[in-house]
């Protein structure tokens, strides 16, 4: 198998599984959310440190959504995309998805968001860095990369393809590089 890899690769794998604290240090130049085999992991913290871009709510019960939806991305993400109308690479978006709980509120008869269902994430990447990667490439295509984080193990990506997983859902934000823009006022320079 190894002769099939160019050694160059071969090394940063092996690198990979011995020490993933230098590889993703190294990776942090394109993201530091990607190792260097292509595969995406979920960012930590992003609510307390990131810019949250709007919300969605999907309520009817056995919907495929159902829950709160909230969207994030990191600041410069944020800044750059209201200067130029694009992601740079790099740029990262998560949805977390929380249940919905309802009740009696002193404003009205509320829903207010519960605990955590998933997290999805995309991962800019004009380059298609990662095309040759036998085990994650499937998790890139269309300028991004592709994750699904089961609050139950946030630790694996759910998804192995984009394509099966995600790109039908997306067709209707393919106009504007698969996103759903319309929904994030932060973005709106
Ligand atoms: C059932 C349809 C559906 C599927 C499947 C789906 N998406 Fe989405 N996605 C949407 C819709 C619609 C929105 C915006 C409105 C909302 O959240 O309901 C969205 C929003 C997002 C967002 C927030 C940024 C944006 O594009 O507006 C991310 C990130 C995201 N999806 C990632 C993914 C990933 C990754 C997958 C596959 C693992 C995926 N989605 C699968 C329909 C879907």
């Amino acid at each position: 198998m190894q002769r099939f890899i160019p050694l160059g690769m071969a090394t940063a794998l092996a690198v990979a599984s011995l020490a993933p604290l230098t590889v993703a240090a190294a990776d942090n130049r394109f993201s530091a959310h990607v190792d260097s085999s292509g595969q995406i992991s979920l960012p930590k913290d992003f609510r307390s440190t990131w810019t949250h871009l709007g919300s969605w709510v999907v309520q009817q019960d056995g919907a495929p959504g159902q829950g709160f939806h909230d969207v994030y991305t990191e600041p410069a993400s944020a800044a750059a995309f209201r200067k130029t109308g694009q992601w740079p690479d790099g740029a990262t978006l998560v949805k977390e998805i929380r249940a919905i709980r309802s009740g009696a509120l002193t404003t009205g008869p509320g829903l207010w968001a519960g605990d955590n269902k998933v997290w999805f994430v995309m991962i800019k990447d004009s380059k298609g860095r990662f095309r040759s990667q036998e085990k994650t490439k499937g998790n890139w295509g269309d300028g991004w990369g592709w994750a699904l984080f089961d609050a139950k193990d946030p630790s694996k990506n759910m998804s192995a393809s984009h394509e099966k997983d995600c790109k039908g859902c997306h067709l209707p934000a393919q106009a504007t590089d698969w996103v759903f823009v319309e929904g994030y006022p932060t973005l709106q320079r």
